[in-house]
């Protein structure tokens, strides 16, 4: 798919459901034992894997006008499920459901996805799961596909070796029943919207220092669940309209917790104009902020991006590589060695993806440096299966000179099945 160099982007879009905040209300309501009633649930591929993955262990969803509403097994009856739970691409998915599933006693169950995921390491989750009582057998012990087997867990306090909220989620599932406190320490805050939900879920959480704890509850008390805009995919056309001069672009409804605002964050500290209510940094709170955000193409500035932003704009880096390009001066993005893991190794797929199109950039073990000059040519990029990347070349097409092709759009599905029609009505005349 092509996308030409645009005129101004202007007017409104509606930012689509969050990702990680579905995937999270999906599992969270599968193990609740009452109804719960979840509103605007996000329709991709990604979250509609989890709902095969709840509706297999057990749960019924019944799709609604305006929710979906889950009728959930409780924290102790996910069902067996004959051959393996099926993750597709969603890393989330993978790594969070082992949480629940680890401490289920005599319980076993298989997971399985697609290319990308079983080149995604799952050890990072076995190691905690293995140290609170269950075993995890994974292809060179490390890979999907694994088979979990269930144990009555012990609470641990369990050091993460990087900020991943991925991580910090799957253990702290897996210490909804167990017998002790489980604590998990990070050295740089992750998002948190787990915490969050489990708080309003009704289980004693605790955060203090860098360090969140939960003791064990019988049940999960919730009934509504209300998901915020998605502000990581709300991001591609902030960023477009940041590029492409004269541009003015609201999203509507982002969720703007600040663990997930480490990009707007950065936009501001290179120039950019942005307007919004966004959630003050080291808030705790049970509940999901959500504010419209409006930014205005402006001049930009190479920016050092350091190893404790780096998980409040994980996803955004590559948007961040970009905006470097048109940026006077250098931009680098430090101690962001998780971009390895993600759907594509992100260092190396955007280094060559925006070297292609004429980019200086170079990549370094854990990030990249970008030598802005003020634009890019233009050309072709290959998503390798990364719905951000495919996104990416996207916004790059109708920032640059020439306009980009896009190899492998359609992965943007994964996240963002609208992206291409969203952008298509903010370039229209
Ligand atoms: C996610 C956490 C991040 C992020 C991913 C979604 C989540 O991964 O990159 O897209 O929903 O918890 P890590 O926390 O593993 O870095």
């Amino acid at each position: 798919m092509r996308f030409e160099p645009a005129g101004p982007l202007r007017g409104e879009l509606i930012a689509p459901p969050d990702k990680s905040i579905s995937h999270r209300a999906a599992l969270l309501a599968a193990m609740s034992g009452e109804p719960v009633a979840i509103h605007n649930y996000l329709d991709s591929a990604d979250t509609n894997a989890t709902l095969r993955a709840v509706r297999s262990l057990g749960a019924v969803v019944e799709s609604r006008p305006d929710e979906l509403l889950v009728r959930g097994t409780g924290l102790r009856n996910p069902a067996e499920v004959t051959g393996a739970i099926d993750v597709g691409n969603a890393g989330t998915l993978m790594r969070l459901l082992p949480g629940w599933l680890a401490a289920q006693p005599g319980g076993v169950w298989r997971i399985d996805g697609d290319d990308s995921i079983r080149r995604r390491p799952v050890d990072r989750i076995a190691e905690p799961l293995e140290r609170m009582g269950a075993r995890i057998e994974a292809r060179e012990e490390r890979f999907a596909p694994f088979t979990i087997a269930g144990a009555a867990l012990r609470g641990i306090d369990y050091e993460l070796p990087v900020a991943s909220a991925q991580v910090k989620s799957c253990v702290l599932l897996a210490g909804l029943t167990a017998d002790e406190r489980t604590t998990v320490r990070e050295h740089a805050p992750s998002r948190d919207h787990t915490e969050r939900l489990l708080l309003r879920a009704g289980v004693p959480v605790s955060r203090a220092g860098g360090a969140v704890s939960i003791t064990g509850v019988d049940e999960l008390e919730l009934d509504e669940i209300r998901v915020p805009g998605d502000v990581s995919s709300a991001a591609f056309a902030l960023a477009a309209a940041v590029l492409v001069p004269r541009s003015r672009v609201t999203v509507r409804g982002a969720g703007v917790n600040w663990t997930r605002t480490g990009f707007l964050r950065v936009l501001g500290r290179m120039g950019a104009e942005v307007e919004g209510e966004l959630e003050a940094p080291n808030t705790e709170s049970d509940l999901e902020p959500v504010s419209d955000i409006t930014v205005r193409a402006g001049a930009l500035r190479g920016t050092v991006v350091e190893p404790t932003e780096v998980p409040l704009a994980i996803d955004e880096l590559p948007l961040i590589a970009l905006l470097g390009c048109f940026a006077e001066g250098r931009t680098e993005v430090r101690g962001a060695g998780e971009l390895r893991f993600k759907e594509s190794d992100r260092i190396a797929s955007v280094v060559a993806g925006l070297r292609g199109l004429g980019a200086e950039i170079e990549a370094t073990s854990e990030g990249f440096v970008v030598s802005g000059t003020g634009g890019l040519r233009g050309g072709r990029l290959e998503s390798r299966g990364d719905h951000r990347l495919a996104m990416l070349g996207a916004i790059a097409g109708l920032a640059s000179r020439e306009g980009v092709e896009v190899l492998g759009m359609e992965a943007a599905a994964v996240s963002y099945p609208g992206f291409s029609d969203d952008l298509a009505r903010l370039t229209a005349r």
